[in-house]
């Protein structure tokens, strides 16, 4: 069955939906982006990606096309229509369509911004086996550009990222810069160490994740220690456990690093409580 997608102020079966070759996110990747996880029909930190979505559009000097309760609207509307029990929301805010192609912004008074909206059914999300086996990843060379903070469409290097961990036939890539891992292909990475848990300090290197901040939040009130800094690829071989966060995985451990095992090789008990924490705590606070 067609999905029903939202465009501009219309809800439409995904086959009638319809963005200008001239707009911007087309031609200039020229957009911002926020992917929000359902569950139980409800929305996970919708409150969080909203903040998120409302910073990135700032700091690009893209206006807001609707209001975070009129965004929260459009999300429900759509989980409702296309009967998501679970899975995710994606979300893009492009600078629209100013009807031919030009590197100069557009006068945002003449060239509203496109909003898009559309689900993915993802049954079983929060019980996808693969928590129970973990992630190997490869690392490469982080060379994408240097606001990582902002929640861009720019995503050819991280799936460039995602061929090279396939090909490897691993799971997925860390990147890493100037000896330092910065964060996966499209989640936060961490290593735990004792009762530490390790991750990239937040600055124009990573992106913020929504995952991060509540998982930081849950492992402090659990009583472990959080230590927000870099780290190495060296670190990482000799940590306890590896793992990764983000709207859709969640918290997923990682296994294996550039073919090392990292701990005993299957994931650990920190890992697999802050998944089980995360999950019970978020489906409570849903909306
Ligand atoms: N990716 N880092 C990068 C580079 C990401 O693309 C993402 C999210 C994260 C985790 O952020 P959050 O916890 O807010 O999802 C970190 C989304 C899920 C995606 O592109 O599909």
């Amino acid at each position: 069955m067609a999905r029903t997608v939202y465009v501009n102020g219309d809800y439409l079966p995904e086959t009638e939906a319809r963005v200008s070759i001239f707009d911007r996110g087309f031609l200039m990747a020229d957009g911002v982006y926020e992917v929000t996880s359902v569950l139980d029909g409800k929305l996970i930190d919708f409150a969080g990606h909203a903040a998120r979505l409302t910073r990135s559009l700032a700091e690009l000097d893209m206006a807001a096309p609707v209001t975070m309760d009129e965004l929260l609207t459009i999300h429900r509307e759509l989980v409702a229509r296309n009967g998501i029990n679970e899975g995710m929301v994606y979300l893009q805010v492009t600078r629209g369509n100013p009807g031919d192609r030009d590197f100069a912004f557009p006068d945002p008074a003449k060239t509203p911004s496109t909003l898009v909206l559309f689900t993915q059914d993802k049954p079983g999300l929060a019980a996808n086996p693969q928590a129970k086996i973990g992630l190997k990843v490869i690392s490469i060379d982080d060379i994408r550009w240097g606001r990582r903070d902002i929640k861009t469409v720019q995503l050819l290097y991280p799936s460039m990222g995602k061929m090279m961990a396939k090909k490897a036939g691993v799971d997925d890539a860390w990147f890493v810069e100037d000896g330092f891992v910065t964060e996966g292909t499209s989640n936060n990475a961490y290593i735990v160490k004792g009762n530490r848990i390790i991750t990239r300090n937040l600055g124009n290197e990573i992106l913020h994740g929504i995952t991060r901040a509540a998982v930081l939040r849950f492992a402090r009130e659990a009583q472990m220690e959080v230590e927000e800094r870099a780290f190495t690829l060296a670190e990482a071989a000799t940590a306890d456990e590896a793992f990764i966060t983000s709207a859709s995985a969640f918290v997923m451990p990682v296994v294996q690093i550039d073919g090392t095992a990292i701990g005993t090789g299957k994931p650990g008990p920190v890992a697999s409580r802050l998944r089980e924490i995360y999950l019970d705590e978020m489906r409570k606070a849903a909306v």
